[in-house]
């Protein structure tokens, strides 16, 4: 097999002199000049977006300051995803005390350089704080859903994809959930988890992301079936990560997984490739590029991490660039993928579907939307303003007995059980003719119901 098939980028330029003789009454001498640019991106993220997708890496907010480092991420790349500064463990670490240095720090990065964030990962079984291990049942429910909640809203308007749910289902054969302190507290948690998640950064691609289903296999069925079932009941789910750690061969299925996955109607991303060295590195890097880009809805591909000696795999070299920041013939199999002709580009971004209703007499209207489940809910209240502008908003909200909120976002609440009044808070009162915005509450109980009454003011 030729590893190393190399191809010059080049860019060409051509004119053409065409004389063209009319034989009956004048000779014509037209000049045409045709300027064809075949395009070769220099850099993975240029290449990539040439293609229409993106090239991301894994990023550590500790080693920005090492300029090698960054000169890397900063050349090569145009997504980052913080390799541990979004997890649980790091973002909350006490419960309801929420903390973004390391996660600030890389997206502020990514802001300055033009780069795309996709966020990792809201839950998981693995690196969740002490408090949270240590909880279960309805307890673990709600901390789980403030959870999503705040992390979402803080990063809300900067994430370009989370993954909403990491690594959920079991290996094996078995094709089912993973047992997990999150599974245990009942099997709609991942579908909660989205609804939530999309009721707080609505902009956001939501994804479920996992290892192990680099091929038709039980566990990338089980997760098949899943986004399926998703799709089929409404539950907000654009996208499937696959993780890619990939050891020195690859399931000849790979592209085929991809595709039926696309089927469905979601994105698919490679999100934290890496594979092991070996003699065909090279070449593994190459045909998964190429997956890729022959699956229109593949939208972009991360290595998890940039030199060998960043990967969390020690000894196993299984990245882009050594340990001295060289490009290496990985590189190389990949940049070539990524110039290679003959692939379409997915299909653009489109945003989750609006369902602002048209401004109907003066005023504003409230709409609200519910995600429950036993013991405890999150609710999602859009203002809309009526056929003029507004400047601020009260939104009145009469809870069950016994229900009692325990958490509100992007309004100002006026206690926690019976009558609630919601009103605006200083960035979201302007609202425009026909405009609307979002806020909402979580709480313990029965959730609310009915349509919430609006007042201007
Ligand atoms: C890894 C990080 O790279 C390590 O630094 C950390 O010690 C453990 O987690 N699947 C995932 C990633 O979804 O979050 C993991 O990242 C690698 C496996």
């Amino acid at each position: 097999m030729d590893l190393f098939h190399r191809r010059t980028p080049e860019s060409r330029s051509r004119t053409r002199l065409l004389m063209v003789a009319g034989a009956a009454i004048a000779t014509v001498a037209a000049t045409i000049t045709a300027a064809t640019t075949a395009h070769a991106g220099t850099t993975l993220g240029s290449a990539a977006a040439e293609k229409g997708r993106y090239f991301g890496a894994a990023v550590a907010a500790n080693k920005l300051s090492d300029s090698q480092y960054a000169g890397i991420l900063d050349r090569e790349f145009n997504t980052i995803t913080p390799e541990n500064e979004m997890k649980w463990d790091a973002t909350e670490p006490s419960q309801n005390q929420f903390r973004y240095p390391g996660a600030d720090q890389i997206v502020s990065h990514a802001q300055a350089h033009g780069m795309k964030v996709r966020g990792h990962t809201l839950l998981w079984h693995s690196q969740q704080p002490g408090w949270a291990q240590n909880l279960s049942g309805s307890a673990l429910r709600s901390a789980m859903v403030n959870h999503v909640t705040q992390v979402a809203t803080h990063f809300k308007g900067k994430i370009y994809a989370w993954d909403v749910a990491n690594e959920a289902f079991a290996d094996g054969a078995s094709g089912a959930r993973r047992d997990s302190n999150l599974q245990r507290t009942g099997n709609d948690w991942i579908e909660v988890a989205f609804r939530t998640a999309r009721a707080a950064d609505p902009g956001a691609k939501l994804c479920y992301n996992d290892y192990n289903t680099d091929g038709i296999n039980a566990k990338s069925t089980g997760i098949y079936n899943m986004v399926r079932d998703f799709k089929s009941r409404g539950v907000p789910i654009d996208c499937v990560g696959f993780q890619s750690h990939l050891g020195t061969s690859m399931p000849g299925d790979y592209q085929a997984n991809l595709q039926r996955f696309a089927d469905l109607g979601v994105d698919v991303q490679i999100t934290e490739l890496d594979i092991e060295q070996g003699s065909n590195q090279a070449n593994l890097y190459g045909s998964v590029t190429k997956a890729c880009l022959a699956v229109s809805r593949c939208t972009g591909i991360t290595v998890w991490g940039i030199r060998d000696s960043d990967s969390w795999r020690t000894g196993q070299n299984p990245l882009l660039f050594d340990n001295s920041g060289n490009k290496k013939a990985a590189y190389t199999a990949v940049l070539n993928a990524l110039n290679a002709g003959g692939t379409t580009p997915p299909p653009s971004t489109t945003a989750p579907p609006s369902t602002t209703p048209p401004p109907s007499g003066s005023g504003c209207t409230a709409s609200l939307s519910l995600q429950s489940w036993a013991g405890g809910f999150v609710a999602n209240v859009r203002v809309t303003a009526g056929s003029t502008a507004i400047n601020g908003w009260t939104v009145r909200i009469t809870l069950p007995s016994g229900t009692v909120i325990t958490g509100t976002w992007n309004a100002q609440a006026s206690g926690s059980t019976g009558t609630v009044t919601f009103r605006n808070v200083d960035y979201n009162g302007q609202l425009g003719a026909g405009g609307s915005t979002d806020f909402g509450f979580q709480g313990t109980g029965v959730g609310p119901s009915g349509t919430p009454a609006c007042t201007v003011g």
